[in-house]
Order: structure tokens, then C-alpha cells, then sequence
């Protein structure tokens, strides 16, 4: 059974459930009853979402000549954040049902309409919308009473716009030309909530990609980006049909925005955006000038004009796309081997599963089979990310693995120690077939395709 055929709230209670229990995703200081809208990566689910962040690197810095890569720093001059704008427009319609006191984002009407409920036919009345600062603040220094007021990055597009003639200087790069960067963001969000969907630190990858100030061509690389971007997810192995754009209207835009689209998945609470596209014209360079003084416009080498670039954004939710694709991938079915009872089965692509294989004993207690076994997972690590396990039997070892993804199972038996041979056992199909021992890297560089 896919998803599509899971009750929704079963299916969300489901994932959240699995990935506490297999180490993706715990709750953010749980001993201590927690902090709302903060979470922890864990064992598998810190591996799944540097795969992610590995995959995405090699895409857009690795392979491309036009794109580098920078890491700047999440802490920055406030003046930054007053020229970016987000100390006046980084805002959200924030309301109050005037019964409990609980504040909710007016601009999500589902949110407000499901609120109202609890107050089982009690009609709430609501204060009026106020705009909502989510930029974080910190406090740098060390004597008390002297410490500045910094804020944690709303995004990280910021690092990069400061740092555009820093990478021109530095590199041989010429427009059209991208920076790329990953790191973490942090928004104080009026309502943290489905998971990890709105949390209030998460991680993002972006582009910006700077082009000649041209209507034209503005469109084309917003166009192009769109289709690089939807044709990237869909190679990862996220269905076709669980995926669409959403053009911004007018009025939804970010303060920066000329144009904008998300990228929206059909989660089991709606269709959701997990990333966005945006045209930011020359909002960003334009206002660092502006608040710098710094002269932020490009050379071109050949005609020797001079112009300040349009930016072309690319912006992903690291977070919300390990989700998706955990959700997407999420599998229950029936085992024929095993009387019909049923496993369940992430499918995720093996380029981005935790581990690729996994190597068990058939008995733990058996020290021949251990020792051999041990040697064919110290030989498999060197090459794919192995796991070993040598806890109960055979199936509860297979049961846990398919939850956590891995495609392939390798046990050595008695007879291993005879032929030489393990039986390797196949995820998605269940099937099972005996590989030389000499042969298994060689035999999964081939189905694993890295
Ligand atoms: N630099 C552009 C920018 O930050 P955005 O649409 O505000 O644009 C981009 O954010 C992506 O960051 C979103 O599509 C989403 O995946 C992720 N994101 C934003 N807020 C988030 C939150 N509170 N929790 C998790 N992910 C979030």
C-alpha cells in the first residue's frame, strides 16, 4: 500500500512515529519537554539529510561551471538586515482569539477555522492583524548592558549578496553566474507546526543567480531555473503527480520579489511549498549599496558596461524536502513470505537511503559466522555507507532495515563458510540471490549506481 492509501492524519502519525523510532528526527530537548518548533536530526536521519545536502552540492557547484560555492556566517552586522529590508517587511498577520489568548498567522485561514473549533460553537472574536517580526534576535558581548543586538538570518541569501564582489574578485567568474550556499535559518513563526514543516531553525540551499538587468531574459533563466529545479526533485524519485507549481500572486510576494513561484508538494496536510523560486531583480545589491556605500555593481570584461545584476533565486527547504521525501517513499505491504503480515518500507532512492547495505551473522552466538561476517562489513565500508546488525532474528533484522531504507541485506549463513557466498537480499522486490563474496562491491556499485 502507497500513501496514496493511508488515512491522512494516519499517514502523518505514522512518519513522525517511524522517525523517532528508527533515529531520523527527534523532538528538539525532549528531556526537558521540549522547545516548539525546534528538532534533532539522529543517527539515519542526520546521514539522509547530508545526502541530501551532498546531492544537491554536486549538482549545482560540482558539475556546473557557472555556480560557486561560499559558507558565510549565520551572525551578521545588523545594518545587513535594515538594507535587505527584513527588519521593517519580514513580517507575518499575527492575530489573537480573544477566548484563549493563542496567537495564529491570519493569512492561514485553515489554521484560524480550525482554532475556532476547539472552542466547540463558542464563535471566537479576533484581535486585529498586526505584522509580526520573525527575524530572531541574539545578543553579542560580554559586559552586560553593553551587548549589541544581532538577529539569527531569516534566510541565507544575505551572506551572499555582501559577499558578491568578495566572490568576483576572487574568482574568474562572469555573469550569467550563480553562488550557491547551505546553511541554517532561523524565523520566530507565529504557529511552529506538522513536524518539521514550520519549525523556527531549519535549513536552507540556495542559488542566487546573477544575469544582465534585461526583462527578456529575466523571464527565460526564471523559466529555466523552474524546470531545473522540478526535473532535480523528480530525479531524486519524488512522483511526478505529487508535485506542482504555485505562481505568487501580487500580493503574497516577499518584499524582494518581482516574480515567484513555489514548488508545492501534496502532503497529507494539503499542498505545501518546499521551495520557491524568485526573481529578486536588483533589490538585494541595490540596497547594500545603498546602506554600505559600497560600489556593488559588475564589469562586463568584453563591453566594459557597467550595471548592478538581477538575481535569480533558487531556495530550498532542507527540512520540509527530507519530509516530503520520506513521506513520498513511505510504503506499507503485505509480506507473502511471511503469511501475508505486513513490513513497512521506505523506497527512498538509494543515492539518498542512510545506509546502502546492510551485513548480519545468521546466528550472533555462532563466532565463525561473526568473524566472517565482520570481514565483509569492514570490506563493504569502505566503499558504501554499511550497517551491521546482529540483534534477533533474520526478519526483525530485515523489518528494521526496510524502515530505514536500505536496499540491500547481506547475511552470511553456514554455507557462506563453504562457498564463499552471501545471500543478499533486495529491498524493494524481497528477492533473494547469492553473490560471491569477492564479487559484492563490484555487485552493488552496479545496483546502487554510485
Ligand atoms: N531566500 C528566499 C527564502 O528564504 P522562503 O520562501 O521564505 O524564501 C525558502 O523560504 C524555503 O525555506 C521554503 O520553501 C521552505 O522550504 C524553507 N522554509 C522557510 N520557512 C521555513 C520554516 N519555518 N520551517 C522549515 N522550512 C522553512
Amino acid at each position: 500500500m502507497n500513501r496514496e492509501n493511508i488515512k491522512k492524519n494516519d499517514l502523518m502519525e505514522k512518519i513522525v512515529s517511524l522517525a523517532k523510532r528508527r533515529g531520523f528526527i527527534f523532538p528538539g530537548s525532549e528531556i526537558y519537554g521540549g522547545l516548539s518548533g525546534t528538532w534533532d536530526y539522529g543517527p539515519a536521519g542526520s546521514i539522509l539529510k547530508k545526502n541530501i545536502k551532498d546531492l544537491w552540492w554536486k549538482d549545482m557547484v560540482e558539475l556546473r561551471d557557472d555556480i560557486v560555492g561560499i559558507d558565510a556566517a549565520i551572525m551578521m552586522n545588523p545594518k545587513a538586515w535594515e538594507a535587505s529590508g527584513h527588519t521593517v517587511s519580514f513580517t507575518e498577520p499575527l492575530v489573537e482569539c480573544k477566548i484563549c489568548h493563542e496567537r495564529f498567522r491570519s493569512d492561514k485561514p485553515e489554521e484560524i477555522l480550525s482554532h475556532e473549533k476547539t472552542h466547540k460553537g463558542k464563535k471566537p472574536e479576533w484581535t486585529e492583524p498586526r505584522q509580526f517580526n520573525t527575524l530572531v534576535k541574539a545578543y553579542l558581548g560580554v559586559i552586560e548592558g553593553e551587548k549589541s543586538e544581532i538577529f539569527l538570518r531569516g534566510e541565507i541569501t544575505n551572506g551572499v549578496s555582501v559577499n558578491f564582489k568578495n566572490v568576483l574578485n576572487s574568482t574568474r567568474v562572469k555573469i550569467p553566474f550563480g553562488i550557491a550556499q547551505i546553511g541554517k535559518a532561523f524565523r520566530n513563526e507565529i504557529t511552529p507546526g506538522n513536524f518539521t514543516f514550520r519549525s523556527r531553525e531549519f535549513e536552507q540551499m540556495e542559488v542566487q543567480f546573477y544575469i544582465k538587468p534585461d526583462e527578456i531574459e529575466g523571464k527565460e533563466w526564471f523559466e529555466y531555473w523552474k524546470k531545473n529545479r522540478m526535473d532535480w526533485y523528480i530525479s531524486l524519485g519524488i512522483k511526478k503527480e505529487n508535485l506542482r507549481f504555485r505562481d505568487h500572486d501580487l500580493n503574497e510576494r516577499a518584499h524582494y520579489a518581482r516574480l515567484a513561484t513555489d514548488i508545492e508538494y501534496k502532503s497529507p496536510f494539503g499542498w505545501q511549498e518546499f521551495m520557491g523560486i524568485h526573481h529578486r531583480g536588483d533589490w538585494d545589491l541595490l540596497r547594500h549599496q545603498q546602506f554600505s556605500g559600497e560600489d556593488m555593481s559588475y564589469s562586463d570584461p568584453q563591453t566594459g558596461e557597467k550595471y548592478l545584476p538581477w538575481d535569480i533565486e533558487t531556495s530550498a527547504g532542507i527540512d520540509r524536502s527530507l519530509l516530503f521525501l520520506m513521506i513520498d517513499a513511505y510504503h506499507e505491504e503485505k509480506n507473502p513470505a511471511k503469511n501475508g503480515a505486513s513490513r513497512v518500507v521506505l523506497k527512498l532512492n538509494p543515492k539518498l537511503a542512510p545506509y546502502k547495505v546492510a551485513v548480519f551473522p545468521l546466528l550472533s552466538n555462532k563466532p565463525e559466522l561473526v568473524k566472517l561476517a565482520k570481514s565483509v562489513y569492514d570490506d563493504l565500508r569502505l566503499h558504501f555507507m554499511t550497517a551491521w546488525d546482529d540483534r534477533g532474528n533474520i526478519g526483525k533484522r530485515y523489518y528494521s532495515q526496510d524502515e530505514l531504507g536500505t536496499p540491500f541485506c547481506v547475511t552470511v549463513d553456514f554455507e557462506s563458510l563453504e562457498d564463499k557466498k552471501v545471500t543478499v537480499r533486495n529491498r524493494d522486490t524481497m528477492k533473494q540471490e547469492r553473490i560471491s563474496i569477492k564479487n559484492l562491491e563490484e555487485y552493488f556499485r552496479e545496483k546502487l549506481n554510485v
